[in-house]
């Protein structure tokens, strides 16, 4: 039997109260769950997406890493993290629910050319700026963050929509040049982070990491019942999806 993971919520509710762009938390798992990520097969690649649909979250996580290659008592195993993560993830953030993903990778190179970016907003809100999302690699690499402050913000934002750049590949090469003079990060190894959506102002600055070596790659974005809902509905997604 594993573990349960230690409890991530004060960790997590520091750091959200912090009010950064972006911070870090310990994911705190325990020894048994770092080990059964390890380990884990990720024979395809895909994603699960789910839509506030948390009743069926821990059964389709055990169809997805079941799909993935591994035996049912190890995605079984699995999905008791993926479930206890998000419980705990909505109790600090205090939401009801969210819209979570996994998303399983191959090796690629995809993102040797970071694609930074800010997310933009998600939910219908009176005070924007205060949406936020939950990401962490529960195998593999994790999450590339930017320290862009100030006039450097003002600098990338500039970049980010310059109207003489037509071509996406060719803006990310040119963000990509800017952001590398700045200071950068990834997300600490057993850490996952919080970041702030849809504000040009305080959004975390982020990217995929370069994945060369097999990725599984959760998050959420919390919210209430409602505005997951209206989300679900405004981009006319099923409730939950498999793809892989
Ligand atoms: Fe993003």
């Amino acid at each position: 039997m594993l573990a349960k993971p230690s409890n991530i919520v004060p960790g997590l509710k520091a750091a959200f109260s912090a009010r950064q762009p972006f911070n870090h938390f310990a994911l705190n798992l325990s020894p048994q769950a770092v080990q059964v990520f390890e380990n884990l097969r990720i024979d395809k690649a895909g994603f699960y997406n789910n839509f506030g649909a948390d009743g069926v979250v821990h059964a389709d996580t055990v169809r997805f890493v079941s799909e993935l290659g591994n035996s049912h008592a190890t995605a079984t195993l699995a999905a008791d993290v993926v479930y206890d993560l998000a419980q705990s993830v909505y109790e600090a953030m205090g939401a009801e629910t969210s819209w979570l993903t996994l998303r399983a990778s191959h090796p690629n190179t995809n993102f040797d050319i970071p694609r930074w970016h800010q997310d933009g907003l998600f939910f219908d809100f009176d005070a924007p700026g205060e949406q936020h999302k939950v990401a962490f690699a529960l195998k593999g690499a994790t999450t590339f963050f930017a320290h862009v402050n100030g006039n450097d913000r003002r600098e990338f934002n500039l970049i980010a929509r310059r109207a003489s750049i037509t071509d996406a590949a060719e803006r990310r090469l040119a963000i990509a040049k800017f952001v590398k003079t700045l200071r950068t990060e990834m997300t600490p190894v057993g850490h996952g982070s919080v970041f702030e959506v849809g504000s040009e102002t305080r959004s975390g600055v982020h990217s995929e990491p370069p994945i060369h070596a097999s990725r599984l790659f959760m998050s959420l974005l919390p919210g209430t019942s409602a505005q997951i809902a209206q989300l679900r509905q405004e981009w006319k997604a099923p409730l939950t999806m498999f793809k892989l």
